[in-house]
């Protein structure tokens, strides 16, 4: 896709063969339908890079519910300056991951490890989730990960607003702010909604 070139720069090779693994093995480990595959790039890659400018130098990260990658991956790609951990319940995900991330080479800078984000107790500066579970549910699992001063970065469709009313009793509680950030897309039309809590 011609638009990803300018969005990845000199990382779009890699993003590339991202996108070319999970045109094939993710289709046959199961993990990405058929019929995503004409839409990898601007519904799942460049998706998940609506978040990057959100994310500060050098900083930590975990991506909760990675699945096959997203966005942890295209967020490591972008920025070499991240380092990344993967976090993801099912062995055969998992698996999957770790083999990716030796294949493109990020194995210095992206750590997988199988696990449910409710038994993790590392802490990050950020923590990232696309499509994972509800927002009240969500922040019960990721706000305990979070370091002092870190920020939740979920990614959302449309329900973003009505998912943070829904949470507004449990921010108010842990005196935390969260707001519904809008962004384009990276290189398309499209928009992404972002529930920010900090
Ligand atoms: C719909 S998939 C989304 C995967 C990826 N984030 C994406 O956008 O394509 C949801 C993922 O969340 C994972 N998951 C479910 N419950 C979880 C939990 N308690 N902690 C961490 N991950 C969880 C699932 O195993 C699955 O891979």
């Amino acid at each position: 896709m011609e638009i990803a070139r300018d969005v990845f720069g000199d990382s779009y090779r890699l993003a590339e063969q991202y996108v070319d693994i999970l045109a094939n093995r993710g289709v046959d480990w199961g993990l990405i339908g058929p019929r995503e595959v004409d839409r990898l790039w601007p519904r799942h890659v460049l998706n998940s890079l609506a978040i990057e400018p959100m994310i500060g130098d050098g900083r930590t990260v975990v991506d909760v519910g990675s699945g096959a990658g997203l966005p942890g991956i295209p967020l490591a790609i972008k920025r070499p300056d991240l380092s990344v951990t993967l976090l993801e319940p099912l062995l055969r995900r998992a698996n999957f991951l770790t083999e990716v991330v030796a294949e493109l080479g990020l194995a210095d800078r992206v750590t997988v490890m199988r696990g449910r984000a409710e038994e993790h107790h590392e802490r990050y500066d950020v923590v990232t989730a696309r499509a994972v579970a509800a927002l009240p549910k969500l922040l019960g699992w990721c706000l305990p990960l979070l370091a002092p001063r870190g920020e939740l970065l979920a990614l959302k469709g449309e329900s973003a607003e009505q998912e943070l009313v829904e949470a507004q009793k449990l921010l108010r509680r842990r005196r935390l702010g969260g707001e519904v950030v809008k962004v384009p897309t990276p290189g398309t039309d499209e928009t992404t909604w972002v529930v920010r809590i900090r």
